[in-house]
């Protein structure tokens, strides 16, 4: 397994309106498929922003879940995930880590987070640093899912670190205005993209499920 991503777009590749509405995109087939899929990993990344904009809880949420949560992860340079959010929040009770570039912040780790400071490129904290203390915190086999979004699944996918993805497409049109499944990442020809192979389709409820592994 090692690192999945997860979108769930609009037909049109689309993850959230340009005022940031994601919530639901998917139905609830789909939603249930996400949380077996979290149950399957070890960790579950989100960036700052939406993990600002969603206030998610990350966990597993499945009736017949007896497992062990995974460890909520958020990359976030500045360490500005807020004290009020669900993340932080439920720290004390659930492992939660907050990936940033600078020295952690008390008023995190007095709260339960366990802050992670890594190299930073550009400012951030770069995807293959966040992955390799995440490998020493949590275990060298975990798996993760990163769950977005377009920025966070841009870094992860441009530094080559996906090995599947596992896409949930709606029936619906959000247009170009509409926040991109993948943000901007710099690729000069068709070449050096991100190349996947499918290897599973379904219809869950109105949703799509298109499974994908790294070529
Ligand atoms: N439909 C879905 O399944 C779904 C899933 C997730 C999110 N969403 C939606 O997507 C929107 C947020 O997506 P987004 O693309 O704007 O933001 P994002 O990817 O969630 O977060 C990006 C932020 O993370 C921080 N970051 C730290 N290290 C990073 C790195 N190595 N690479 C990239 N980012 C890094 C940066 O902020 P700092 O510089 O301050 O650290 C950056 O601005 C929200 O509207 C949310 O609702 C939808």
């Amino acid at each position: 397994m090692g690192v999945t991503l997860k979108l769930a777009t609009s037909l049109d590749g689309r993850i959230a309106t340009a005022a940031g509405e994601s919530r639901w995109i998917t139905g609830p087939l789909a939603r249930e498929q996400v949380h077996r899929l979290r149950a399957l990993n070890q960790a579950v990344l989100v960036g700052v922003e939406t993990a600002i904009a969603d206030d998610p809880e990350l966990t597993v949420r499945l009736s017949d879940f007896a497992g062990v949560q995974p460890t909520r992860v958020v990359l976030d340079s500045r360490q500005r995930l807020p004290m009020t959010s669900k993340l932080v929040r439920e720290a004390a009770r659930l492992p939660t880590v907050v990936v940033t570039g600078q020295k952690p912040n008390k008023r995190l780790t007095d709260a339960g987070v366990t802050v992670l400071q890594v190299a930073a490129v550009d400012g951030r904290p770069g995807a293959k640093a966040a992955l390799e203390a995440l490998r020493a915190e949590i275990g060298m086999e975990m798996n993760i899912l990163i769950e977005g979004g377009g920025q966070v699944a841009a870094s992860f996918l441009a530094a080559g670190l996906v090995d599947q993805i596992e896409w949930f497409r709606a029936p619906i049109i959000l247009g170009d205005e509409g926040r991109p499944a993948v943000g901007a990442f710099t690729l000069n020809e068709l070449a050096a993209a991100p190349r996947f192979r499918r290897v599973a389709v379904e219809p869950v409820g109105d949703d799509l499920w298109e499974r994908y592994e790294k070529v």
